[in-house]
């Protein structure tokens, strides 16, 4: 059961690496728009987070507000995601405070799941 669950936190990571990377990816080709990545990283996480959100294979109690305050910021995120893609499907590009929340949150979830505790 323990190990079960690692690998779910295994693949809860697959999916933030997915997320990030792609938009990193976009920062640095200077091209800063929403990939089809992005939302397979997001639901990744996301799906895996729900499952890790559950109490099994642990012996300690899960901190539901760090846990209710990620589930937020994901939702946030997606909606991000979501307008993001509308804009850039009909101007071409996606406004730079989009595109730059996005990453900036995603971080704050991976620095909240590891610095909260
Ligand atoms: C973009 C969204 C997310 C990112 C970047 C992210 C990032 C991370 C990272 C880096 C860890 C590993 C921390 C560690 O082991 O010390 C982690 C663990 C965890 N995450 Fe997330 N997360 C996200 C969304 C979510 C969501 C939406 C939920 C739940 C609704 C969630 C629930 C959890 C739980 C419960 C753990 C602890 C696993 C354990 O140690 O048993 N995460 N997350």
């Amino acid at each position: 059961m323990e190990f079960l669950r690692h690998l779910v936190v295994l693949i809860h990571l697959i999916g933030f690496a997915i997320l990030f990377g792609a938009w990193v990816v976009e920062l640095v080709n200077r091209k800063r728009g929403i990939t089809r990545l992005m939302n397979w990283g997001l639901a990744i996480a996301g799906v895996a987070g729900l499952a890790l959100a559950a109490p099994w294979g642990i012996e300690y109690d899960l901190n539901y507000a760090k846990i209710g305050t990620k589930l937020v910021i994901l939702i946030v995120i997606g909606a991000l995601l979501g307008i993001g893609a509308g804009r850039q499907r009909k101007t071409g590009t996606v406004p730079a405070a989009i595109f730059w929340l996005i990453g900036i949150l995603t971080l704050t979830n991976a620095a909240i799941a590891v610095l909260w505790r």
